[in-house]
């Protein structure tokens, strides 16, 4: 599941003392297990071992160098959704043809950037992007391949701000209209559609609303072969649920055992693109106590970390286990908030928590996907420093920012 567990009553990442890191680079900190990260990604690669897949990591998840190249150094692909994002992969080392790239609002700039370096494909979401990158590719003479974004119009059971695959979300492209453009494929004459693409939501945590979409599109796929038109790639996005409180998700087994029979079928080349299965439980958010406020109606635990360095909490109400660094007894009832002047700005609420006093460790559990990658400097706050720890060792992978870095970009001109 994860390195991260108590020993003598402190808490460690792997064999290092939590308590030590935070002593040494400080708080907020975002501390990983580099064996939780790549176990994740090899418990996907084995699940799903007889079709071989190509997993592209969804750099969105967590896009620290270090992290991609962990994952890229065990044969990941990437999965990226700005230009921003394919420099990222670049700099980490990903191969260009392990890289697919989708986002309903791709620039020209990104576009031709994706184009000259050679990617896999684009995961095109609308006719008007295809135009366009027909346009741009036939500009800069290439052919280029893209798959279509179908949106399979499922529900996918998961929180509405995270679910992408219904008819009304802005995703992908109905089956109709993706069905019309494949019949006038020929009019793309820089562009090879040599797949389909479908991402249905993120943390579902039962295999339904995966076997439903891809069955939808197998049929589709069928479809398409009757009429002559063949295809090379199903991407079948990522979405795969993990634990944060008492989910009880499927495994990767059980993922594989309900949909690799499907795949099969298909005959086509799977391309996955899971990002919090695989770093989601690898990460941990370290946060000081500063205060212990009590109010005539609340008790309020006010830590250094908030919501400009986990939104989740704020965003999606999410659930988060919060641990104390060195295990106390009893339990106190109180909201855990961040220094953030909005009273969104909370890591919990009403919890049942260790009875920890000013100047103690909590650890954020499960911060590992979406949060430092979400984080952000408001109220001028400085991003967080990230540690991967691997055995007994443990290194910066960013430090945290400085005061100089809040204004590097900004002049006093007026
Ligand atoms: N592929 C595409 C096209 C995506 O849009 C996403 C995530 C993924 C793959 C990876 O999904 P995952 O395996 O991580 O579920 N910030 C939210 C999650 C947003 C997901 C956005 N798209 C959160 O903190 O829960």
């Amino acid at each position: 599941m994860h390195d991260f567990k108590y020993k003598n009553n402190k808490f460690y990442c792997e064999d290092v003392k939590v308590e030590d890191l935070a002593k040494k680079f400080g708080t907020p900190l975002y501390v990983y297990s580099y064996r939780t990260l790549t176990d994740h990604y090899l418990k996907l690669k084995s699940a799903f071992s007889e079709i071989n897949p190509l997993i592209c990591y969804s750099v969105k998840a967590n896009s620290n160098l270090s992290i991609l190249k962990a994952l890229i150094a065990k044969g990941a692909g990437l999965d990226i959704v700005s230009g921003g994002e394919l420099f990222r992969a670049q700099k980490a080392g990903c191969p260009a043809q392990k890289i697919v790239y989708a986002s309903v609002g791709k620039t020209d700039q990104e576009i031709a950037a994706a184009i000259s370096k050679g990617i896999l494909f684009f995961n095109v979401e609308s006719l008007a992007e295809l135009k366009n990158i027909n346009r741009i590719a036939k500009s800069l003479n290439k052919i280029t391949r893209v798959a279509i974004r179908i949106n399979p119009d499922v529900e996918a059971k998961t929180h509405k701000y995270i679910s992408t695959g219904k008819i009304t979300n802005k995703f992908g492209i109905d089956l109709v209209s993706a069905y019309k453009i494949l019949l006038l494929r020929k009019n793309f004459k820089n562009l090879k559609i040599c797949g389909l693409h479908i991402h249905i939501g993120s943390q579902i945590t039962k295999s339904e609303p995966f076997v439903e979409a891809i069955k939808k599109v197998s049929y589709f796929i069928r479809r398409l072969k009757d009429q002559g038109i063949s295809l090379e790639y199903l991407n079948i996005g990522g979405g795969l649920g993990i634990i944060y409180d008492h989910e009880d998700p499927q495994t990767a087994q059980i993922y594989a055992g309900q949909i690799l029979p499907l795949l099969k079928r298909t005959g086509l080349k799977i391309i996955m693109e899971p990002g919090r299965f695989i770093v989601g439980n690898a990460g941990i958010l370290v946060v000081k106590v500063l205060y212990i406020k009590n109010t005539p109606k609340k008790k309020f635990i006010i830590v250094d970390g908030g919501m400009n360095d986990l939104i989740r909490p704020a965003l999606y109400s999410a659930y988060h286990n919060i641990w104390p660094l060195t295990k106390v007894s009893g339990a106190q009832k109180a909201d855990v908030v961040g220094p953030i002047c909005e009273s969104g700005d909370f890591l919990a609420k009403e919890r049942l928590i260790a009875k920890v006093k000013e100047g103690d460790y909590l650890a954020v559990m499960s911060a590992g996907a979406y949060g430092f990658s979400m984080s952000s400097n408001y109220n001028s706050r400085l991003r967080a420093a990230e540690v991967m720890v691997s055995g007994n060792k443990a290194a910066v992978i960013r430090k945290r920012e400085t005061l100089q870095d809040l204004i590097r970009n900004e002049s006093r001109t007026f």
